[in-house]
Order: C-alpha cells, then sequence, then structure tokens
C-alpha cells in the first residue's frame, strides 16, 4: 500500500516520463498546422488522462489557469488515482504552443512532481528571470546587478572575456533596453521567440548548447518548471514576481503571497526534492523532436530526479495506429 507522506520519486519518474510522452504524442498532428489552440488541447487532454492513471493524489499548483478560464488540469484540479503519495504538479502540456503551430524549434511537453507543499504557487503573471547553469558558486549573478554587472561577473568566474558569453533572452520589445545593455559588454544573445523553460535549461547544458546565462520576464510559472529542472542538473536561478494590475495582484493573494517584491532562489521556487520530464515536440537544441517515419513515431524524453541527480534520455519508439 503506497505510504501518502513518502514521495517516491524512483518509482514514480517513469510513470512521469509516460505523461510527457503522451502530450506529445498527441500534439504531433498538429506541428506545423498553424492552430496553437488545438495543438494545447490536444496535448492537455492527453496529459490529463495519463495523469489520472498514475497512483498519486497530486494536485496541479502550476497549470493551464485558473478553474473558471481552463477546461483541464487547471490550478488546484486534483489529479491522479488519489491513493498514493500527496504531490504537487506543475505542468505545461505545450511550451512553445506558437512554437508547435509554426513547427519552430524546441517546442516541448513540461511536468515536475514534487511532495505536496513544495512547489511555489506562482500566479500566472511574469517573473523577471536570471539564470546560470551549474558549476558557479552561490549568488555570482544576482537580481540586483544591472544586466551588464551580470555579463561581467559571469565572466570573471568562468575565467574568459565579456565577448566569450551567450545570452537566451525572449524576443519581445519589453527587452530592447536589457539586449542593447548586454550587447554592450561585447557579449552574445540568442534570441528566442518563445519558450523560456527550454531558454533557461540551455544554461544547464552550456557547452552542448553555446547559452551561459538566461535573462528576462516570462511566465512566472514556466519560472517554477525551470526551476525544477535546474534543481536536477545543476545551476542556479533568480525570480521576482512582476504585478501589473490589480487583478494579478489580487492572484497572488489568491495564491498566498503577502511579499511581492520577494526574490525566490531556485530552492524557494522548489523547496524539496523534485522529479522532471520533458518530451521534445519540434526538433530542438536540448531534445530531438517528434520522428514521424512511415508505420511510427519517435519521441526523446529526458527525465530526472533532483534526490540523485540522475539524468535520463529516452526514446521512446511506437507504431502508428
Ligand atoms: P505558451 O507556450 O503557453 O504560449 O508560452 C510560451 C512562452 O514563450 C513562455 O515560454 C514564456 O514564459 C511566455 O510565453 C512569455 O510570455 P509573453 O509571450 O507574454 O512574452
Amino acid at each position: 500500500m503506497a505510504d501518502a507522506t513518502e514521495f517516491h520519486d524512483r518509482m514514480l519518474s517513469l510513470g512521469l516520463a509516460r505523461v510527457s510522452e503522451a502530450a506529445a504524442l498527441a500534439s504531433a498532428g498538429w506541428i506545423g498546422r498553424g492552430d496553437e489552440k488545438a495543438a494545447d488541447q490536444a496535448a492537455v487532454n492527453a496529459m490529463r488522462d495519463q495523469l489520472n492513471l498514475l497512483d498519486i493524489a497530486g494536485v496541479v499548483v502550476i497549470g493551464e489557469g485558473e478553474r473558471d478560464e481552463a477546461p483541464m488540469l487547471y490550478i488546484g484540479e486534483e489529479v491522479g488515482t488519489g491513493t498514493g503519495p500527496a504531490v504537487d504538479i506543475a505542468l505545461d502540456p505545450l511550451e512553445g504552443t506558437t512554437l508547435t503551430a509554426k513547427d519552430m524549434p524546441n517546442a516541448l511537453t513540461v511536468i515536475a512532481m514534487a511532495p505536496r507543499g513544495t512547489l511555489l504557487h506562482a500566479p500566472d503573471v511574469y517573473m523577471d528571470k536570471l539564470a546560470i547553469g551549474p558549476g558557479y558558486p552561490p549568488d555570482t549573478v544576482t537580481l540586483a546587478m544591472s544586466p551588464v554587472e551580470r555579463v561581467q561577473a559571469l565572466a570573471r568566474a568562468r575565467g574568459c572575456a565579456p565577448a566569450d558569453i551567450t545570452v537566451c533572452v525572449l524576443e519581445r520589445p519589453r527587452h530592447e533596453d536589457l539586449i542593447r545593455d548586454v550587447r554592450s559588454t561585447g557579449a552574445a544573445i540568442r534570441l528566442i521567440t518563445d519558450g523560456d523553460v527550454a531558454g533557461v535549461i540551455h544554461c544547464a547544458e552550456a557547452d552542448k548548447t553555446g547559452i551561459d546565462m538566461y535573462m528576462g520576464t516570462g511566465g512566472a510559472p514556466e519560472g517554477v518548471l525551470a526551476a525544477a529542472a535546474l534543481k536536477c542538473m545543476g545551476g542556479q536561478i533568480y525570480g521576482r514576481l512582476l504585478f501589473r494590475t490589480d487583478d494579478e495582484r489580487g492572484r497572488a493573494a489568491r495564491a498566498g503571497i503577502t511579499d511581492l517584491n520577494r526574490v525566490y532562489t531556485l530552492n524557494d521556487l522548489v523547496t524539496a526534492d523534485v522529479i522532471f520530464a520533458a518530451t521534445g515536440v519540434t526538433q530542438g537544441s536540448i531534445l530531438n523532436g517528434i520522428r514521424r517515419e512511415p508505420g511510427w513515431v519517435t519521441l526523446e524524453t529526458i527525465l530526472m530526479r533532483s534526490k540523485t541527480g540522475s539524468l535520463r534520455r529516452i526514446e521512446y519508439r511506437s507504431p502508428v495506429k
């Protein structure tokens, strides 16, 4: 009999990979079809069906929105059979809906699971984010530093010139000053049009991806998911929630957040051990996208556990029915 107080992360991890795979598989037919909503809905339905097969008493804390605005996988939705460990679930059934609709790189399905009450219940607002990969002393870069200071500090810590640093930034008008300031140091910028969970994960595999640091504002839910990935892979992330309207401040209050200016570190965003799975949808630099050959479909999933620091890359091949 499963013990509700224990997080059976080892046993649950393969189930989590299946959930992530199912969402990707469901979105496959929507790649490049120009319909973000349909792609997202297909991934949501499949993710929910698979999640409900797991022996967990799960609650979605990072989901597709609030109950009244999201038909499925809304914040607070209970998932799983209800008979296993009590867990928090953070998910994004399709991270990069536009990337999928346009068949652009690095769309992923993403899910993280942790003991109940240990993932930040981030409201759906923006978050100012800063992330670097593993191997640096704590606080090598901080949100209090200017973008120029962050590049200089990271270059010093890496023992290289600022010109050898590459920063990943979402391409948005709100980032124009940030982009100008970072480039003024000589550093390079890799602009992405969407998908900052993948953007942050790139920092954890800098040798492979060429990205040393992630900066800028994006979704707060994606910030928690990115923190879950870094908790497994190593690295540092800082996030500050940004509230633009009373409605957004209301969301914070409903999520139990009282200090609106707080800077969250990785261990504030994810306070205990976590498991994380992501499956490539479109071809990307951290995961292969869905490959279709006559009669077969092949997916690649990354599955990680923070307790052990283990990372699996799982290739899943399934006959097309
Ligand atoms: P969706 O896949 O839900 O469309 O979100 C993609 C994304 O690019 C996130 O990765 C990022 O955090 C957020 O949108 C940025 O928001 P905005 O498009 O408003 O700048």
